[in-house]
């Protein structure tokens, strides 16, 4: 990784936990399962590589539509994750927040996430956006529906201030990992000019080596952002 152009900011389209646990002859939250433990590690090494800023889409605002013993499984392992085994969270030293319509999740669980974020709104170490119930559709109509109820005209830099992702840089490389090549619904509006990576390995077995690839594969890129190449 020497003479590498960094991202900045490394957005993560986990996919693949299900296939990955029926390849595995178990049941679907065996992959969630997996998918926790893998975020963890992928998401720790990208800190520990220099990337700042983090962010993972974990539950989308469509995967609430899933039958109620996957999403009680999801919950629970949020629960968890948020709980319980919080000291893995805080052990990365970074700063953690939640995008997303959280209010869905059992009042328990929301106020387990929100301690987090108070816990660790002084770390330093760098942001990690833990997207839950998050849909980019959702959060433009949100965005829209505050300007005008306050009445106001924005322009591309000040709608930005209406997102979730408020005063955070857009990001520089999304990784989609289960072989699927689309956005589903996330960051739409910040994507506009991300380098987009498509992996084909399902998410629990997506490896640091696996990050450090994608993020030599960006480091390659020209990224004009529909100028010319300058020199
Ligand atoms: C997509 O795999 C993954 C999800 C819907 C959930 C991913 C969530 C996590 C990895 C972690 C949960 C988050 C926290 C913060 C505890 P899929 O189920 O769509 O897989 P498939 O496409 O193979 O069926």
């Amino acid at each position: 990784m020497n003479r590498i152009k960094l991202p900045v900011h490394v957005a993560f389209i986990m996919d693949g936990n299900g296939r990955w646990a029926r390849r595995h002859f178990r049941p679907r939250s065996y992959g969630h399962r997996a998918g926790v433990q893998n975020m963890t590690k992928v998401c720790t090494h990208a800190f520990r590589l220099g990337v700042r800023i983090v962010t993972v889409y974990a539950l989308s605002a469509e995967n609430l539509s899933r039958p109620k013993e996957e999403l009680d499984d999801l919950f629970e392992l949020i629960r968890l994750y948020f709980g319980k085994k919080r000291d893995k969270l805080l052990e990365m030293q970074v700063k953690i927040n939640v995008l997303g319509d959280i209010s869905v999740l059992p009042p328990d669980v929301q106020a387990d996430i929100l301690s987090v974020a108070e816990e660790t709104a002084g770390f330093t170490g760098g942001l990690f956006n833990i997207c839950l119930n998050y849909g980019a559709r959702q959060e433009i109509v949100r965005a829209v529906n505050a300007a005008v109820a306050c009445g106001r005209f924005v322009d591309e830099e000040s709608f930005k201030d209406l997102l979730s992702t408020a005063g955070v840089p857009d990001p520089d490389l999304i990784i989609r990992t289960g072989g699927e090549v689309r956005l589903s619904n996330f960051l739409l509006y910040q994507a506009a000019y991300s380098e987009l990576y498509f992996s084909k390995r399902m998410w629990p077995e997506f490896s640091k080596r696996d990050l450090e690839r994608a993020i030599e594969n960006y480091s390659a890129r020209d990224r004009r952002f529909g100028n010319i190449r300058r020199g």
